[in-house]
């Protein structure tokens, strides 16, 4: 049940905190940066339908847009290439996500602070004592462990990833893996996984929200900012704890060529005439019936494009183990992990004889595929 009174209580309470910034806010800088408050409050209504809120919540997640600079985030680097933190910092223009993030108070994020060295620990630190069990712990990146835990050592007193990460969670108001890899192990855990990397949640005992993708969109990092600033709680999470309201549907669920896919028009190779009318990419390996996250719906940069629509296939990035599992990424999923029929790639029968094939999660799909395909055929 939402209770409107305790979330206007909690942002009267957010309020009276000390903004990170004393000589700007977030609403300045919005002006600044030319959006006016008919702009932001567009956003902040198109934010709380991505947040499957009523409408009635419009204005409370405004007021929590606004008050983002209350609350302290400390972000960590651990085994990992930055790319989560670029995407929300490199955009060419400024979005209304980008400089929320900005104001956020960003207590301790090694890409952007200016402190180095001793300097910069003593700063994480401080930031864990001075705001014990009120921060907003972001996790970037696998951790590596056992007798491979030193194979990330930062700082001068030589402090594995593993002790920062778990000494930031056990005093964190709540923590956010930030990306595939600190949510599931990502390219660090791939096979063979020589430096035994592990998420989050595998090295804590804490409760973790997952926000995976390679990187995740940074509609889904500030939604989850948001969600805490006015429940102060978990989202409804799914199995992989990864919060439903950005990842409770699949790529291939309101992907834009999902027509062609349906109507058994699909690209066969790179560049040929089908590619050129935007078929489905499925056999060219498309894992989108197999990923669950928001990307066909809400895009990247500013909602200009996604990889779909830049004509590759979705490759999995924000389901467990994808780098092993969803290889090889431009050839089918059916195909190559649930053999063949007659010595025919399953995914090939689809065109030829139409016999199913498949995979737990396939079947229904490769189901449909096929169908769709003889009834091509046909025509
Ligand atoms: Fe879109 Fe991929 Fe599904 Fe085809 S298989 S409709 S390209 S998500
Ligand atoms: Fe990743 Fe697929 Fe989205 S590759 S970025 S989940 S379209």
């Amino acid at each position: 049940m939402l209770d409107y009174s305790q979330i206007g209580a909690r942002l009267d309470a957010l309020e009276k905190l000390p903004s990170c910034n004393s000589n700007n806010s977030i609403s300045k800088a919005l002006e600044q940066a030319g959006f006016s408050r008919r702009d932001f409050m567009k956003w902040a209504g198109a934010m709380t339908a991505f947040l499957a809120l009523p409408t009635s919540f419009v204005p409370m997640v405004a007021r929590a847009a606004e008050l983002a600079d209350r609350v302290p985030v400390v972000w960590l680097h651990m085994a990992e290439c930055t790319g989560c933190s670029e995407s929300l910092l490199r955009s060419d223009a400024p979005t209304i996500d980008s400089l929320i993030f900005d104001y956020i108070s960003l207590e301790y994020h090694e890409t952007v602070m200016a402190a180095a060295g001793w300097q910069a620990e003593d700063n994480l630190n401080n930031a864990i004592e001075k705001y014990k069990g009120n921060y907003v712990l972001m996790v970037e990146g696998g951790i590596p462990t056992g007798d491979q835990e030193r194979y990330l050592t930062v700082g001068g007193q030589a402090h594995t990833g593993y002790e920062i990460t778990r000494k930031a969670c056990e005093n964190a108001m709540a923590v956010l893996a930030i990306g595939t890899c600190s949510s599931f192990g990502g390219i660090q855990a791939a096979r063979p996984n020589p430096s035994n990397a592990k998420p989050v949640h595998k090295i804590t005992s804490k409760p973790i929200i997952n926000v995976p993708g390679c990187p995740p969109s940074e509609k889904n990092i500030v939604g989850n900012v948001l969600q805490l600033l006015l429940f102060k709680e978990l989202p409804t999470l799914d199995v992989y704890n990864r919060p439903k309201w950005a990842y409770g549907l699949r790529i291939h669920d309101l992907c834009e060529r999902r027509g062609h896919f349906d109507a058994g028009e699909f690209v066969q190779e790179f560049g040929d005439e089908g590619a050129k009318k935007g078929y489905c990419l499925y056999k060219v390996g498309c894992k989108g019936p197999y990923t669950f996250n928001n990307c066909s719906r809400e895009r990247f940069n500013s909602h200009t494009s996604w990889p779909i629509q830049a004509g590759h296939g979705c490759i999995g990035c924000s389901e467990p183990n994808f780098w092993d599992n969803m290889q090889p990424f431009e050839e089918p999923m059916a195909g190559h992990k649930f053999g063949t029929t007659l010595g025919l790639g399953a995914d090939n029968l689809s065109d030829k004889i139409g016999i199913g094939v498949l995979c737990l999660t396939g079947v229904a799909i490769a189901a449909h595929a096929v169908i769709a395909s003889i009834q091509k055929n046909k025509d």
